[in-house]
């Protein structure tokens, strides 16, 4: 990425207009890799937009700048950024290690759940998914929400029966984990190849995992179909939590698990 540094002397001009020079800087990786001094066009407020544009510059740093003129490079697609001071190159150095670029959109909200989602079909068939889209999404009623893609071996099921349980996981069952996460029970019975063990729910009609520190069982109140992932929002019925990680109000001390 390219951005600009209005400066004065050998700092950052409060304006853009009465700076001696525009350093270009080119950015690779958090690394200041070019280093150009472009001569001050003169006070030509409208025309700096332009004339930054050539440069193909993502951000311009100064100390500060009317909205005016903040627009006009908006419009240029440059990004203004106020309120810097101090020596122009050690301040090109530290944005160059933050500096903002378009990133990929898919999954960006980090980090990510990695729990298992038990559930049984209208037949009597029990399954386990490993599902990272889901969360909670309401306190009072207390409710979370998974997200299935329609094409998973678990979606009829759950679509079916109306209800499934949320199993939180800890490491020592990441083995099982990916193994659920990347075997479809379509292709054969993924729970006995990795000798899962289940419990009824008490609830509700779906199994839960109790090698699993802790599991929420739900009955689906709603779904909405948001893209590739059909959002099923869980009313909780019930929450089973190891007995160790309870205090005195049921509270779960979740620190105590060592998550995925
Ligand atoms: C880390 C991780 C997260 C995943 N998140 C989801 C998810 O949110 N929704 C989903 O439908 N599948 C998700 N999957 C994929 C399913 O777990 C996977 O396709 C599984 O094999 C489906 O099993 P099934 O066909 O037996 O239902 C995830 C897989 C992994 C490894």
């Amino acid at each position: 990425m390219k951005f600009s540094i209005a400066v004065k002397g050998a700092d950052v001009s409060k304006n853009t207009g009465c700076c001696d020079i525009f350093l270009i800087f080119e950015e690779k990786r958090g690394k200041i890799v070019m280093r150009q001094i472009i001569n001050n066009p003169g006070h030509k407020p409208d025309l700096l937009p332009g004339f930054l544009e050539e440069f193909k510059i993502g951000a311009l740093l100064c100390g500060e700048m009317d909205e005016q003129t903040r627009q006009a490079f908006a419009e240029k697609n440059i990004n203004v950024i106020t309120g810097v001071s101090g020596n122009a190159d050690k301040i090109a150095e530290e944005f160059a290690l933050t500096a903002k670029q378009q990133a990929n959109m898919q999954s960006c909200l980090q980090p990510m759940p990695k729990v298992l989602v038990s559930c049984r079909g209208l037949n009597g068939e029990n399954n386990v998914l490993a599902v990272g889209y889901c969360g909670n999404c309401s306190y009072a009623p207390p409710m979370v929400m998974v997200g299935i893609v329609p094409t998973r071996y678990s979606y009829p099921m759950i679509k079916g029966s109306g209800c499934f349980v949320v199993n939180l996981v800890d490491k020592r069952y990441k083995e099982t984990f990916d193994y659920l996460g990347s075997h479809s029970k379509r292709d054969g019975d993924k729970l006995a190849a990795m000798n899962v063990r289940l419990q009824e729910g008490k609830k509700v009609n779906a199994p839960i995992l109790p090698d699993c520190p802790v599991n929420i069982e739900c009955t689906v109140v709603d779904s909405i179909v948001t893209g590739s992932h059909e959002m099923f929002i869980g009313k909780i019925e019930y929450v089973h939590a190891a007995a160790k990680l309870l205090d005195s109000e049921g509270k779960i001390d979740f620190s105590q698990i060592n998550f995925l």
